[in-house]
């Protein structure tokens, strides 16, 4: 078979980092390989993310930079995959002539098929919601993905409809994987060197499997998968507090490879914002749950996203937020000023004042980046166990991370890459700490 080079560009959340590898492990089948040369292939991949602004514009801006990179030279097959794909649909061939597939994230399975049609029928749109045929697709080809730290997804979509969020439009209703069929993913990810497993959904912790009237969970699988023993870690993102339930939590005090870390996404301080939004949680809601795993385990630290200027957002109701981020001292949080998203239900409200919102969106900002340095000061001179994913590029360095997610790089060697070693922190910034190891100390 004829080697064609392929490349994919990746936007978006982990569930499309996720998604691109597993297109990559279908489409090598048809013979393309991928390259870092994005100036010289067959085919050229966009998996774009229509989460917030200007997700379409961002698209035609890329495609009008790959048209100069081509001026003069034959085209790629352009594909433009992912949210803005299943957004847009047929909408984008009509408007640029230079895509020739548009496929939504429930159709990769017929990615191939696409392709090989493509000189036949060269424009071509896919975007129905064939969520069971993807994954039964998918289930037959062996996951390549090679890191150490890997994705699965376990569970697609979403049907809380967050008056805010495209995405129970984007990637359809909520559908959670057979369980053996993720399990088989897991061990496959194992053999090929995974230490850290990372179980992926819109709404993770919503997994619910029946088979034979049993229900499996989230906790289930971090059960099973706590039994591997060249796995050393496991995480799963991102969850949402309304399915934090009582089973889950118990897996903080029974299983040591679950990471000490919760990114669990409240939008705001206010329960009237909650509202609002129709987030379906309260902010006592929430404060109950972290409340429960600290008294599991007072070492665990939390993150958030924020919504920052909602419609309908007072003073009031932004000092409210800032309060939790005084009473619950997140890390690792993500926090965004309000983006319009066509469809959803919040996209013809009144929007709050422009500058008003940036003011706020800085405030809020400030806090939580001063209690992740505050945090990363306090590490610095203690040592701490580091799983190490990889050398950097052109420095003699090594790049791992620590239970909390936070990145450290250290000077390291490559014979630990994929070991837990302990680092002792010496210097830190807002995002990163910085260390080296007493081979002495190692951990494991
Ligand atoms: N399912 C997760 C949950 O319920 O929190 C969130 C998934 S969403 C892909 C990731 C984050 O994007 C959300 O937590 C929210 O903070 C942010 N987001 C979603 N829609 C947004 C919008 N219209 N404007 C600004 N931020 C948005
Ligand atoms: Fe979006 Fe809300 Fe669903 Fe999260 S729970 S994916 S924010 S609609
Ligand atoms: Fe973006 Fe779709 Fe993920 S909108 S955040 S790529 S689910």
């Amino acid at each position: 078979m004829k080697q064609k080079n392929i490349f994919i560009k990746t936007f978006g959340c982990q569930m499309n980092e996720y998604d691109s590898n597993r297109i990559y492990d279908n489409v090598s089948k048809l013979g393309f390989k991928k390259t870092e040369d994005q100036s010289n292939v067959e085919c050229y991949i966009l998996n774009t993310c229509h989460i917030r602004d200007k997700a379409k514009e961002k698209v035609y801006h890329e495609i009008g930079r790959v048209k100069k990179l081509y001026r003069g030279k034959k085209k790629p097959i352009m594909v433009v995959a992912g949210c803005v794909a299943q957004a847009e649909n047929e909408e984008m061939l009509k408007r640029e002539p230079y895509i020739d597939i548009v496929i939504g994230p429930q159709s990769y399975h017929k990615i191939n098929d696409l392709l090989k049609k493509h000189e036949l029928n060269s424009k071509q749109e896919e975007t129905e919601f064939d969520t069971i045929s993807k994954f039964g697709y998918f289930d037959k080809i062996k996951n390549n993905n090679s890191k150490i730290s890997a994705f699965l997804t376990i569970q697609e979509g979403c049907d809380k409809f967050c008056h805010f969020c495209v995405v129970p439009y984007t990637r359809g209703p909520e559908y959670s994987r057979p369980f053996n069929n993720i399990i088989q993913e897991a061990e496959q990810l194992i053999e090929n060197g995974a230490k850290e497993i990372t179980l992926l959904g819109q709404n993770v912790n919503a997994y619910s499997y029946v088979e034979n009237s049993k229900e499996f969970k989230i906790s289930n699988l971090i059960n099973y998968l706590n039994q591997y023993s060249e796995l050393d870690r496991i995480r799963y993102t991102t969850s949402h507090p309304r399915d934090m339930t009582d089973d889950l939590i118990d897996c903080y005090s029974n299983n040591k490879k679950l990471m000490p870390f919760v990114h669990l996404p409240i939008q705001s301080g206010s329960d009237k914002m909650l509202q609002l939004m129709n987030r379906k949680h309260t902010v006592n809601d929430y404060i109950k749950i972290y409340e429960k795993l600290k008294k599991i385990n007072k070492d665990i630290e939390f993150s958030s996203d924020f919504i920052i200027g909602y419609p309908g957002e007072t003073q009031k109701d932004f000092e409210d937020t800032f309060e939790l981020i005084e009473k619950i001292k997140f890390i690792n949080s993500f926090s965004f000023i309000f983006s319009p998203r066509p469809g959803t239900k919040a996209s013809n409200l009144k929007l709050i004042d422009k500058k008003i919102a940036k003011d706020r969106l800085i405030a809020i900002q400030d806090k939580l980046f001063n209690n992740q340095i505050e945090l990363n000061k306090s590490l610095e001179n203690t040592t701490m166990e580091v799983l190490v994913e990889n050398k950097l590029e052109k420095q003699d360095k090594y790049f791992g991370r620590n239970k909390f997610l936070s990145p450290v790089i250290f000077d390291g060697s490559e014979e630990d890459i994929g070991k837990i070693v302990n680092i002792k922190i010496k210097t830190s910034n807002q995002n990163t700490l910085f260390g080296f190891y007493d081979k002495n100390m190692r951990a494991a």
